[in-house]
């Protein structure tokens, strides 16, 4: 294949936002057409905060069919579960050795979280950014779809992966971010409209979540904080909140701002609010249905994702053979075939 490699992750943790359909999940589908997409559930990434385990496996798959849901195509992508795939977590052993303590410590996720993990800094949270360029790197990507937040783990990806190339020969590829989320996908909080809205919100009336049914997305819309200006305005200093409104009508309908203002030149909040949730729930139901019937069929989505693992797997292994051959490490002849050197 030709087309540029993209791998792209998310974790198993929290229920996934409008703003993470409008501003990545919807990017990463509309991508599958001209790129050679890989679309993977972190599961082992989501093991630095404790899980429980029966919860915790209803989640991962919760997430594969969202994934599904949402558009991603099982005969176009790649799709699968990172624990399904050992040599996510072997490369990330071989990459540590390549990884400086400085340059970990200098990660502020990892500053943010052991602040609020206090009772659990574990090293795997420390060495979560190694296991994301093991990800990475396994495939020899050329572009990882990333938010703001994860370019600096994108980036220590690189330097990896050319310290690693620098000492062992060009093995792997240096990934380039996509930065996704840009433009009318920078949704905001529906409660306080200058922060992002965030899976982890505290209040439910905050955020819309990609499952959730009309009747909450409705409510969620009607409660959503404006202002007392009484004028539908692009003027994002003064009113956040109405702009934000703007934003996820125009991004759901996929105008522009003008055509937006326009249509709402009536001036009236109510309106705003109600034909939002409208074309909201008009995205999210197909992906809510196909959502609950990929859910109620397991065969079908253990199918999907035991193909997906045996793609990926076959390239990790491709890759695998190659990094373990640059670093010395004689290959097994039961895992790669003959023996190096004989055919
Ligand atoms: N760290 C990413 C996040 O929390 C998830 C992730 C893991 C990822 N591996 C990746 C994203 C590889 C892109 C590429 O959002």
């Amino acid at each position: 294949m030709t087309q540029p490699i993209v791998f792209s992750g998310a974790q198993p943790t929290g229920q996934l936002t409008l703003g993470n359909y409008l501003g990545a999940l919807r990017q990463w589908t509309a991508m599958q057409d001209d790129h050679d997409c890989i679309f993977c559930v972190v599961d082992l990434h989501a093991l630095t905060v404790r899980q429980d385990p029966a919860e915790f496996r209803e989640r991962i798959l919760d997430l594969a069919a969202l994934f599904l849901a949402c558009g991603i195509d099982p005969d176009k992508s790649t799709i699968f579960i990172q624990s399904h795939v050992p040599a996510h977590a072997e490369l990330a052993w071989l990459l540590s050795t390549f990884t400086m303590m400085g340059e970990l410590d200098r990660m502020t996720q990892f500053k943010d979280k052991a602040r609020s993990h206090a009772q659990n800094v574990n090293a795997g949270l420390f060495t979560y950014p190694v296991l994301m360029a093991a990800d990475i790197l396994l495939y020899g990507t050329h572009k990882v779809p990333v938010g703001e937040d994860q370019k600096q783990h994108l980036e220590l990806s690189r330097d990896v992966a050319v310290r690693f190339n620098g000492l062992h020969g060009p093995v792997f590829v240096v990934p380039e971010p996509l930065v996704t989320g840009g433009g009318a996908a920078r949704i905001k909080d529906l409660q306080d409209p200058l922060k992002k809205m965030s899976k982890t919100a505290e209040a439910d009336l905050a955020k819309v979540m990609i499952l959730d049914d009309p009747a909450a997305i409705l409510k969620k819309f009607k409660k959503a904080v404006t202002d007392g200006l009484a004028q539908i305005s692009a003027d994002e200093v003064n009113q956040p909140g109405v702009v934000n409104l703007l934003n996820i009508w125009r991004a759901a309908k996929g105008v522009s701002m003008e055509e937006a203002l326009t249509h709402f030149s009536h001036n009236q909040y109510g309106r705003l609010k109600v034909e939002t949730a409208e074309a909201v729930i008009a995205l999210l139901e197909p992906v809510r249905t196909r959502f609950l019937e990929l859910r109620s069929d397991p065969a079908e989505l253990e199918g999907i994702l035991g193909r997906g693992a045996e793609l990926a797997g076959a390239r990790a292994e491709t890759m695998m053979k190659r990094v373990l051959t640059a670093l010395g490490l004689p290959l097994n002849a039961r895992r790669f075939g003959s023996a190096q050197g004989r055919s």
